[in-house]
């Protein structure tokens, strides 16, 4: 695989870069630079400016001389005139060839949305060594403004006219406008953290993951709870889950009364299973019942994995207090974690055998016979080891990364893909248990 890029901001660069694109997948991008991974050879004819064509047989000597191919691959420079465009070969490994501008160790970042979630996003791009955050956008200006005045950058009320330099955002509006945002941007090489869900709806979600593929930019998709150190604890354990119980419930905040409380805040359950389970889904049984709105705002689901796991979600934005727990049961294991608090405990039956034996050799007949016993004080439990993170700072920490290298290190599209298939699945089964309609004269 190769690296290439393609400099400049007129329509020489615009059509390179589609060629270039045409035959490999865009690794870095932004309208002045734009760093390309090559599967196949491209051939010169890809530039089709006389100069450039020049500088083509120049690179693929340089390439040639580095790499020892016989089959050159090309390069599309239509700013290589440019006096302000140094280039360099910053590694070369085996085939490898890579050049990158310098200049580049800083993303210049815009937030979309300056809501709850976009102040967060904005807060911490601007605390970050290596991201500039240029520009915080809204349909409301004075949002935007508010947040401008807090954290820095250029405060918008579109983000059509965010500046030719932004290399990533964060898309923050609500979920039914976020492929009007996102698409948009990833068209002009911007690479993109959307906020959970991914999209409101399968195909939709889809064609945000098929423009992110077209443009060859990072799409990356906002779920936090992923990056919970409580979360990452448990996946340190590699656990092989059989059973898994979640809950999350919270009072009505008033916002995403867009979706429905399964695209909401189970969204974010539907993500941790199918990352544990990692299997396709057999069937789904969900209820719920929406009570202010059109959509569902309590909900519960079983979902059947191929493998025999189930997992059983319950989600309600009508509680009276905030609680977010999961529970997994693995044959091996059983752990128990509070998503808000970041604590969990782990039961180990390898820590525990002395204590299975003592029950199955003496009582195997009659447990009874051990009533008198403590239980709890026979067990023994490991508090999980959890890192002190903000899982927010953790997952934008996880896009800069992606951006920078190319490389989909957080919740990739595909995910957030698979996380909006399930939710339609639930809300699907949930309208065909009809609850909502026993709420008569409420929207049900
Ligand atoms: N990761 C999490 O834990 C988490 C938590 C809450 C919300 N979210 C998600 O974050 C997103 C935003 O939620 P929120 O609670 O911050 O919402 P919010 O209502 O507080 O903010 C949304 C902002 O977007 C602006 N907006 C709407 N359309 C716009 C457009 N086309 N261009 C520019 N600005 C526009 C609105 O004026 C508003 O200021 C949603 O997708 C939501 O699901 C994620």
């Amino acid at each position: 695989m190769f690296y290439w890029m393609c400099r400049g901001r007129g329509a020489h660069s615009a059509h390179h870069r589609d060629e270039l694109l045409d035959h490999g997948r865009m690794k870095f991008a932004e309208r002045t630079q734009i760093e390309v991974s090559l599967e196949r050879p491209v051939s010169p004819c890809a530039a089709k400016a006389q100069s450039t064509e020049k500088k083509v047989t120049e690179q693929n000597q340089i390439v040639q001389s580095q790499n020892g191919q016989s089959t050159p691959n090309s390069v599309s420079l239509a700013a290589h005139h440019s006096p302000f465009v140094p280039l360099c070969l910053v590694a070369l490994a085996g085939n490898q060839v890579r050049y990158r501008a310098m200049g580049m160790d800083t993303l210049h970042v815009a937030v979309i949305g300056a809501g709850r979630m976009g102040k967060h996003h904005a807060r911490i791009y601007a605390g970050h060594p290596q991201c500039k955050l240029a520009a915080v956008v809204d349909k409301d200006l004075d949002k935007a403004k508010a947040i401008t005045t807090e954290f820095g950058g250029e405060a918008l009320a579109d983000s059509s006219k965010l500046d030719d330099t932004v290399n990533a955002a964060t898309v923050a509006v609500p979920t039914v406008y976020h492929a009007d945002v996102a698409i948009p941007l990833m068209e002009r090489g911007i690479a993109v953290l959307v906020e959970k869900p991914l999209a409101n709806d399968t195909p939709t979600a889809r064609r945000i993951v098929e423009a992110s593929q077209k443009a060859g930019v990072v799409l990356q998709v906002g779920h936090s709870e992923r990056y919970n150190p409580v979360v990452r604890a448990m996946l340190r354990m590699e656990v092989t889950p059989r059973f898994i119980e979640a809950h999350r419930v919270s009072p009505f905040t008033f916002r995403s009364a867009d979706i429905g409380v399964v695209f909401d805040m189970m969204i974010h359950d539907i993500d941790i299973v199918l990352h544990l389970v990692r299997d396709k889904v057999a069937d789904v049984q969900a209820v719920g019942v929406n009570v202010l709105g059109p959509h569902e705002d309590v909900a519960n689901a079983r979902i059947r994995f191929a493998n025999g796991t189930v997992a059983n979600l319950t989600a309600s934005r009508l509680a009276l207090k905030t609680d977010r727990r999961i529970r997994v049961f693995c044959p091996t294991a059983y752990l128990t974690m509070d998503y808000q608090r970041k604590s969990g405990l782990a039961l180990k039956l390898s820590e525990n055998l002395d204590l299975i034996r003592m029950a199955r050799e003496r009582n195997f007949e009659d447990l009874s016979q051990m009533a008198g016993l403590d239980f709890g004080s026979m067990v023994k439990i490991d508090n999980l080891v959890v890192d002190d993170v903000e899982p927010l700072k953790a997952e934008i920490e996880s896009f800069v990364q992606s951006v920078r290298t190319g490389e989909n290190s957080g919740v990739s599209a595909e995910d957030g893909l698979a996380a909006v298939e399930l939710a339609e699945r639930i809300a699907a089964s949930i309208r065909e248990q009809g609850w909502g309609k026993q709420i008569h004269g409420f929207g049900g």
